[in-house]
């Protein structure tokens, strides 16, 4: 198969030297990167900014850094994919517009207006025409569950993984994680705490089920 990965945190830049980000480390994308290549998928990675590094025979990586240059790249790749996972931790908003030149500290209050950036996820479907196997992580501090199935729904997903991002031990920027995973057809799964490598290779399988099963 092939599988497209959205990973990484994106940057919205204020200014030349200051920008919009969030704890995101990459590392939960990269492992499903990984984990796919071994299986013997084709991997199109398509990465925010991260120190991560990716040398999997089979991923071929697209480096981006804000959400309108992630949506451009997902838009542009996902007709070629039978599997596309959203594992970004995309900016939801952005500075309406990012000045040109440094802000200086000249005034005692600043205020930045944000507009949203487009919903990469949630234009795979009707935007982009996606019929593939749609997966998305939902990041949560609080409902965890009643809000990942109302993304699941909202943004016609097959797969919806979610953490809980308020933990300390796992989720943003640690080696572990703790998953709960829900299915379009109702299913529903818990992974215990685990290195994300090994949970990266649990959640590729249940991918190639969810391809096996649309066709
Ligand atoms: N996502 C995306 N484009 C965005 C925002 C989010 O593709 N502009 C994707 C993420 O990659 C993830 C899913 O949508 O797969 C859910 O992200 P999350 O931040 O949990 O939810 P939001 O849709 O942004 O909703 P909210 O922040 O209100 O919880």
């Amino acid at each position: 198969m092939r599988i497209l990965i959205t990973a990484g945190p994106t940057r919205e830049a204020i200014d030349p030297v200051r920008y919009l980000s969030n704890r995101s480390s990459g590392r939960m994308g990269f492992a499903l990167a990984t984990a796919a290549a071994e299986a013997g998928h084709e991997v199109v990675l398509i990465a925010g900014p991260t120190a991560l590094t990716q040398n999997s025979a089979g991923v071929v990586r697209a480096d981006v850094v804000t959400a309108q240059e992630m949506f451009e790249a997902v838009q542009e790749a996902i007709g070629t994919v039978d599997v596309a996972v959203m594992a970004a931790a995309v900016s939801d908003y952005r500075p309406r517009e990012a000045v040109s030149q440094k802000i200086k500290k000249t005034a005692d209050k600043l205020t930045l207006e944000l507009v949203k950036t487009p919903d990469i996820l949630g234009s795979a479907r009707e935007k982009m025409g996606f019929s593939g196997v749609l997966v998305g992580f939902a990041a949560e501090t609080e409902n965890l569950e009643s809000n990942a199935r109302a993304k699941l729904a909202g943004k016609g997903c097959d797969m919806m993984i979610a953490n809980d991002v308020s933990r300390p031990d796992i989720g943003f920027d640690v080696s572990e994680n703790e998953l709960l995973v829900l299915f379009a057809d109702g299913k529903r799964e818990e992974l215990a705490k685990a290195s994300k490598e090994e949970l990266a290779r649990t959640l590729v399988k249940w991918m190639e089920e969810c391809a096996q099963a649309k066709v």
